[in-house]
């Protein structure tokens, strides 16, 4: 097969290069197509632009298929943990267990937030989402730690290492402290001798004498953490692209990362998923009339549907099942999960969803877990930046490695054309 294409435009021929990924995709480099023909492309929402090439995952949409670095996530969730995706995703390979032990002794030591980035996460006003308190916290621990955000692109690489593991140490402090400026409770310093996911459950939610962490639900937390890791160039990772595209530091990508993440299209589609189950069930509806008016365009089925996947979302499975062994370790019986899985079953079966290939994606589940680990609705999207920050950093370094321009989309103009300004008495 050629590897041209060939633009037909007036009377004049162009050559378009055909780019060829690792795993075959195919695409049209067109670089240099508006200074040979004065054309551009338009592609609203971006559903057929590749903004650039990546190392750090794969996905095949139409096979359900989620690769980090190219390791299967169905085989991560069986093997791996949440840390060690982190190095896996942070460096391109599998740590050795002396540089996975040290990265846990420096995440660790990492813990403790400066006392000036907890004041400044707990004086935001109380009525702030925790999603807005998420980023203040990063722009507040970046300044606090300012020799690991210069905005000199290559000072911040060479501190890189430690800015991620401080990243991705301080995010649990910051949740819990913004959790309980909520609650008004007092905060629970971290806890050296438990793993990183104990030690978050235990800074969201221990009280004095408190029970142990359960390890079952420890684990699950992992495992959501892990399969939030990365997702290639989603809303918010391209936002984190663009962000560093710019020059900017780690610290203000991911905060702008998590401000891109926040919209119910997207991250925010966990709480959404919540409420929707909630509404349902206090409605006494068993889903079928949510799903005819989903169906009408009156509403969303929430956790449905995917720009890139067209098939099952390879996450939604794994949490489905997850999501069974959660309840059953803390002994809960889930009324909204039955509501879940009804809704499921009968848009799997309904030619609306089947026509449009909508399946669950990995908020479908996911919330109902973390409803049953304790957490409010409000903080399920905080969960996701948390899972979400060793993938926006893996991009981040890409950029910063690789990236030799800004990131600066064209448009095409719909608006007046020139036109006198008219004085403010005469209008
Ligand atoms: N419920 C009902 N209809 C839907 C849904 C849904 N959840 N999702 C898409 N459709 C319909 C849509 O109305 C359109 O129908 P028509 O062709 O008749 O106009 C068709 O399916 C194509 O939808 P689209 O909006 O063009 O698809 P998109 O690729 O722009 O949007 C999406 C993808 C995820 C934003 C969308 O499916 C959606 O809003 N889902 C619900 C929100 C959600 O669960 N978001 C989390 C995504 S996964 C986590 C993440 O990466 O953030």
């Amino acid at each position: 097969m050629s590897d041209t294409a060939t633009l037909t435009f007036g009377d004049s021929n162009y050559p378009i290069n055909i780019l060829t990924g690792t795993e075959g995709e195919k695409a049209l480099d067109i670089r240099q197509m508006r200074k040979d023909s004065g054309l551009i492309t338009y592609d609203d929402g971006y559903g057929n632009t590749g903004s650039c090439e990546s190392t750090v995952t794969f996905i095949d949409g139409d096979k359900g298929i989620l690769r980090y670095r190219g390791y299967d996530i169905s085989e991560l969730a069986q093997k791996s943990n949440f840390l060690e995706v982190c190095l896996l995703l942070l460096d391109g390979e599998l740590p050795t267990a002396r540089k996975l032990s040290e990265f846990e002794d420096k995440i660790s030591s990492f813990q403790n937030l400066p006392s000036e980035v907890l004041h400044a996460v707990q004086s935001v006003p109380p009525s702030t989402h925790p999603m807005g308190s998420l980023a203040s916290g990063l722009h507040a621990l970046g300044g606090a730690c300012s020799h690991l955000c210069t905005n000199d692109r290559a000072k911040d690489l060479e501190n890189f290492d430690d800015a991620a593991a401080l990243i991705i140490a301080a995010l649990p402090a910051i949740a819990a402290a913004t959790h309980r400026q909520k609650t008004k409770d007092n905060l629970c310093p971290p806890n050296n001798s438990l793993n990183y996911c104990e030690n978050f459950l235990s800074m969201m939610f221990a009280k004095d004498g408190d029970a142990p962490i359960n390890p079952s639900l420890s684990k699950a937390l992992d495992l959501i953490f892990l399969l939030h890791a990365d997702h290639e160039q989603n809303c918010s990772t391209s936002t984190c692209r663009m962000i560093a595209s710019g020059g900017a530091n780690p610290f203000a990508s991911l905060s702008g990362a998590v401000s891109a993440l926040w919209g119910p299209l997207h991250g925010g589609a966990n709480m959404a998923v919540i409420n929707m189950l909630n509404d349902i069930h206090n409605s006494g509806d068993d889903g079928s009339k949510f799903i005819q008016s989903a169906k009408d365009g009156k509403s969303r089925l929430m956790g449905f549907g995917h720009r890139v996947y067209r098939n099952y979302d390879p996450r939604a499975k794994i949490l489905k099942s997850a999501c069974d062994e959660a309840l059953a370790a803390l002994g809960l019986n889930s009324p909204i999960l039955d509501i879940a899985s009804r809704l499921e079953e009968v848009a799997l079966q309904d030619p609306y969803f089947i026509d449009r290939k909508l399946y669950p994606n990995v908020d479908f589940y996911s919330g109902i877990i973390l409803q049953a680990l304790g957490f409010p609705t409000n903080m399920f999207t905080v969960l996701f930046a948390m899972g979400r920050a060793p993938g926006w950093l893996a991009h981040w370094k890409e950029i910063a490695q690789t990236g030799k321009r800004i990131h600066r989309p064209r448009q095409i103009y719909q608006g007046s054309n020139l036109r006198q300004y008219i004085a403010l008495e005469d209008r």
